[in-house]
């Protein structure tokens, strides 16, 4: 019997090696697709182990400067966080993933797709909505919806019974890693009275033996994007990389929280994002002194709608472009440096500086005279305004 073709978005982790096996079982032809997009040693990994499953394309992408470019940059335009505290680093990885999937069903002529997301998550919907959004014609497999492994210790098995090594912490955790950010979730993590334990985080180390000196930065924005750090040029990647590693050594950016997933389960998800942590930090100070109060205001209503539709799966729609485009629009003001200092899990700042600035000295200072205000025109303002309230 002839074998159908089938594209697999492989991480090299756990669940996905068990599906390029069980797909082998149903008769596919299973090709693999990993992005790579900073995620480290688990490429090679990857690479191995779908060798050792018989897989006979392998496909391996280098995507970390598209992945800041398109995806990274647009989203931290927003300065916006999901549900108060989530940097989205998963939920922007996975439209990237989703088109180069489809490219490789495209030159390899397949029909089918397949991904290693649970029924339970929102990465089942992040991928779906992605393949349909380039061919509706694409018949998706989503093994987790639909075999009988319908849990980790059922995948252990099965890994033990067909030799499929995994290592320790991937058995303990279900992880996502990219150049953005570490996700951690499941495991433990389940139980909402257990403390996050110290060696699971891989990207940042603790307060307690985290660096005991305070870090000063300086980072350069221009049209809303970092460029700069201390006054030295860095590609995207490099930018990343060098935030991440001050960001990991002074203790930044992890969080461990309760979400809202979107088919309407609450989550409890650890993550660590060094590196974004500090820039959103920074983008939000340039901000608040470059942007005109209103222009603020709106852009603020939208980006509630935007980090939902972009979590939920919806990078690809129309609405999220309409937003992008007018986010976008605004970055032109967004020019500037900003001195901050990293200490023990701490960013404060320590000044700005901006060509773009809206602040006008003379007008907040309590020690000068502006041409621009008068003190007096204040008790009008205060007249019309309580008109409402006295009524
Ligand atoms: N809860 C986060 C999100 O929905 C992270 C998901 C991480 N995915 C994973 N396979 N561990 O964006």
């Amino acid at each position: 019997m002839i074998k159908k073709k089938i594209v697999l978005a492989y991480s090299g982790g756990l669940d996905t090696s068990v599906i390029i096996k069980w797909l082998q079982e149903q008769n596919f032809e299973v090709i693999t697709f990993t992005a790579d997009i900073g995620q480290g040693d688990e490429i090679k990994i990857a690479k191995e182990r779908a060798k050792k499953l018989n897989v006979k394309n392998i496909f391996i992408k280098n995507l970390k400067n598209e992945f800041i470019k398109n995806y990274v940059f647009p989203y931290l335009r927003s300065s916006f966080l999901y549900e108060n505290f989530y940097l989205l680093g998963t939920a922007i990885a996975r439209p990237l993933i989703s088109k180069e999937i489809m490219k490789i069903a495209y030159y390899t002529n397949s029909n089918y797709v397949a991904h290693g997301a649970t029924g339970k998550g929102n990465d089942q919907i992040r991928f779906e909505l992605g393949f349909k959004y380039f061919n509706s014609n694409i018949k998706v497999i989503a093994p987790w919806r639909i075999w009988d492994l319908n849990s980790r210790n059922k995948l252990l098995d099965f890994c033990i019974k067909n030799n499929i090594k995994i290592n320790k912490k991937t058995k303990k955790y279900s992880i996502d890693k990219n150049l953005f950010h570490n996700s951690y979730e499941g495991g433990e993590l389940d139980n909402l009275l257990f403390e996050a334990e110290e060696n699971m985080w891989e990207n940042t180390l603790s307060n307690e033996i985290s660096i005991d000196y305070p870090i000063y930065l300086s980072i350069t924005f221009k049209n809303g994007d970092p460029i700069k750090i201390n006054n030295n040029f860095y590609n995207n990647e490099n930018l990343f990389l060098k935030l991440n590693k001050i960001g990991s050594i002074c203790g930044i950016g992890r969080i461990d929280i309760i979400e809202n997933r979107y088919i309407g389960i609450k989550s409890r998800g650890c993550y660590e994002s060094p590196g974004a942590t500090i820039i959103m930090f920074s983008r939000k100070h340039l901000e608040s002194f470059v942007l005109d109060k209103e222009i603020f205001f709106f852009k603020e209503s939208l980006s509630i709608k935007y980090t939902n539709l972009v979590y939920n799966g919806y990078w690809w729609s129309p609405e999220r472009i309409l937003i992008q485009n007018i986010i976008n629009n605004i970055q032109k003001y967004l020019n500037g440096i900003i001195k901050i200092k990293i200490y023990k899990g701490c960013i404060t700042i320590v000044n700005r500086y901006s060509f773009n600035s809206l602040y006008d000295k003379k007008n907040s200072s309590f020690d000068e005279i502006s041409k621009k205000f008068e003190q007096i025109d204040s008790q009008g303002f205060i007249n019309i305004n309580s008109l409402r309230l006295i009524i």
